[in-house]
């Protein structure tokens, strides 16, 4: 077997930079910058307060990215567009991207033998149960659609800033009680997120973030018809659930997965919570393909 990493990419999610948080903020990046990824996956929620989702806020964020020494990509969260002096959520929308300097909130990359896929939360003041619901427009989800089939064969992970209802990831059960936002579009038909999953067989990994919680929970990571979801924490120093600051480290091998914790308090990898996946890439797509006949 070979077990020299193949493809390394790392996974941050609801950083929520801030002044507060500055000196850990700039440790994670150095942190990051150690453990010699080809990429990194931001997760979206990288505003902190006071004033989330402002240009001043999504300006620290981008500056601290930028001190990343390996391409990133970021996707929009909830509180990324919440900036109440801005009044609609398009010039949220178009301010985030330009700060970014994005054309588009959803996107695809292809980088060393995967296809990374980002789908953005679009809706904030626009809600009328929930704003903070992870909101994908028809017209985000028809884009993802034609591409899924367009990049049929190659090996696929998703990232969004929530997760898939039926997915049986953690989520936190208290999140914004009276209607729930937990879910990707969960007062709004959540089950178009899982059959998406379940038409395109060849998505494989499927990341997200939203609740703040530890990494330790049994069901941070799960296999649902042949794709992983994998829930990742938080990096902030103000904003984590249960004292536990964690991102995502994934060794592609030649014929293994390894999915690591790493643990921001520690600043190393807890390899307790590593998951190893004792496949290659293609026993991956081969097995959702028989599952699914
Ligand atoms: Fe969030």
């Amino acid at each position: 077997m070979n077990v020299e990493p193949k493809f390394r990419f790392c996974v941050i999610a609801d950083c929520h930079f801030s002044a507060k948080t500055a000196l850990a903020d700039r440790v994670l990046i150095d942190d990051i910058n150690k453990l010699g990824a080809d990429y990194t996956m931001v997760l979206g929620d990288v505003s902190g307060q006071p004033g989330a989702g402002g240009p001043e806020m999504t300006h620290r964020a981008v500056e601290l990215l930028n001190g990343l020494e390996m391409p990133w990509r970021n996707l929009i969260g909830n509180h990324d567009i919440e900036f109440e002096p801005i009044e609609t959520d398009r010039e949220n929308i178009v301010m985030w991207l330009r700060t970014h300097g994005y054309r588009l909130p959803w996107h695809r990359e292809d980088r060393g033998p995967l296809t990374f896929l980002f789908l953005s939360n679009e809706r904030f003041r626009e809600h009328t149960l929930q704003p903070h619901e992870v909101y994908l427009t028809q017209r985000q989800l028809a884009w993802a659609d034609d591409e899924l089939k367009r990049c049929d064969g190659r090996p696929v992970v998703v990232a969004c800033h929530a997760p898939v209802l039926g997915s049986n990831l953690v989520v936190h059960p208290e999140l914004h009680v009276r209607a729930g936002n937990a879910y990707i579009n969960q007062n709004h038909a959540p089950g178009q997120m899982m059959d998406l999953c379940c038409r395109h067989k060849h998505i494989l990994f499927w990341f997200s973030g939203h609740s703040h919680l530890s990494q330790a929970h049994p069901n941070a990571i799960i296999n649902t018809l042949g794709i992983h979801f994998v829930h990742t924490g938080t990096t902030s120093a103000d904003w984590a659930r249960e004292i536990k600051r964690h991102s995502r480290v994934v060794d592609v091998e030649l014929e293994r997965i390894v999915i690591h914790t790493f643990d921001h308090d520690k600043r190393a990898i807890d390899n307790s919570l590593d998951l190893v996946i004792p496949h290659s890439l293609e026993h991956l797509l081969a097995a959702r393909q028989t599952r699914l006949k």
